[in-house]
């Protein structure tokens, strides 16, 4: 039979209790509560940190922007894509994150593939990324030209190492997370900024879970320090879809230029990115939500048992470490029995041995919700 593999990978996947499968999410109106086969659950396996998803100005926006430009973009951007929406969203987030230019995407996938494969142009290019960068940073790096390094995760004297151990090559790109998908911790951004700065590197940040949460106006690592190129996802915190790269002229005009994921895709609906601008003006301006996470975080610490082995996070996102695929499958499904919709995170997506519940505290949760995870996690852990 051909391409026999498919059969034989899913058998395997099966067996090492790393199966997946879609479940259909039957919610109609998305928040903290989730319907899966008519039961309704607790979700806290959700990206939607600061609760916007859903919102009413939000929704409002994004039909106003539908009856002003369209959903589709109907065409890429360098042909006829590129509408006042998209323009206008662009500056907004070059004023929010104090930045020269900035270009839309799909997706934050696409955006990580696009940036690392024009930047990996031939052998002259090193990028130095973080043990545990995203898939999509991982891949688009690895498509790249460039010659490949990964540092120990956050290790900073790794980093220099390896930067030490190479004669000088003119262009390194040092890539990080700037909040980590699977634990939650956060990249040492401003050592991170001054090794840059002192190798002669440029730095690239993919803040997908820290925008929003992070900064007075929830601007993400750029509140810490001047990244030379940020990514970030629209499909998180900012409650909408699609993603933006922000950068100097000199990347913009080469990205337009020579990015193919940017030139031969259609540009993102600008009715999301009419959205999009009401998003993050109420990200901006309505502070009580990252100080609601942060509140629930700092209940949600102390309430857990000893037993329990939480990554301690300024986060949204919150790992209780299981380590065994097969254990945290259990518990995740203990847990749907008791109404809590929690994902258990298994590997290739981490490490072998550290399976793990990945908690994520929402805006849109309260402190009962906070208080019945605990009890309802101690139950089934200690
Ligand atoms: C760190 C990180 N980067 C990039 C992405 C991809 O972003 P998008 O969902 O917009 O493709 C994700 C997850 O979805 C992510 O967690």
């Amino acid at each position: 039979m051909s391409f026999d593999f498919i059969r034989h990978d899913v058998k395997e996947q099966k067996a090492n209790y790393r199966y997946r499968q879609l479940v259909c999410n039957s919610t109609t109106s998305q928040g903290k509560e989730i319907v899966f086969n008519g039961k309704s659950y607790l979700n806290f396996s959700s990206n939607d940190y600061l609760g916007l998803n859903n919102h009413v100005e939000i929704n409002k926006a994004l039909q106003e922007g539908a009856d002003k430009f369209g959903v589709c973009a109907s065409s890429s951007s360098l042909v006829t894509g590129y509408h006042y929406a998209h323009q206008a969203l662009e500056e907004d987030i070059c004023q929010w994150l104090n930045k020269a230019k900035c270009l839309l995407f799909s997706s934050g996938f696409t955006a990580n593939l696009a940036l690392f494969q024009a930047l990996g142009k031939n052998e002259e290019s090193h990028f130095y990324l973080d043990k545990l960068s995203h898939a999509s940073m991982i891949d688009g790096a690895y498509h790249s030209k460039a010659k490949v390094k990964r540092f120990n995760h956050n290790n900073i004297e790794h980093l220099t190492k390896l930067l030490n151990s190479k004669t000088n090559f003119p262009n390194k790109l040092i890539a990080s997370e700037g909040i980590f998908s699977m634990d939650g911790c956060q990249a040492k951004v401003l050592e991170l900024a001054q090794v840059a700065k002192s190798n002669q590197a440029w730095l690239y940040l993919d803040d997908a879970h820290c925008i929003g949460v992070i900064g007075n106006e929830g601007q993400g690592s750029n509140y810490f320090a001047d990244i030379d190129i940020t990514m970030a996802t629209m499909g998180k915190a900012i409650g909408t879809s699609g993603a933006f790269l922000t950068c100097d002229e000199d990347l913009h005009e080469y990205l337009v230029n020579f990015s193919r994921h940017y030139i031969y895709s259609t540009a993102i609906s600008p009715a999301i990115a009419w959205a999009t601008r009401k998003s993050i003006s109420i990200i901006q301006k309505e502070h009580w939500r990252r100080d609601k996470i942060s509140e629930l975080s700092a209940l949600f610490s102390e309430l857990l048992s000893s037993e329990v082995e939480l990554v301690v996070t300024q986060s949204s996102i919150h790992a209780i470490i299981i380590g065994d695929e097969k254990k945290a499958l259990s518990i995740s499904e203990y847990l749907k029995k008791q109404g809590i919709w929690l994902t258990a995170i298994r590997p290739p997506t981490v490490a072998i041995n550290s399976s793990r519940l990945r908690v994520t505290i929402c805006a849109s949760h309260n402190a009962k919700d906070i208080k019945y995870l605990a009890e309802c996690i101690n139950k089934a852990i200690a």
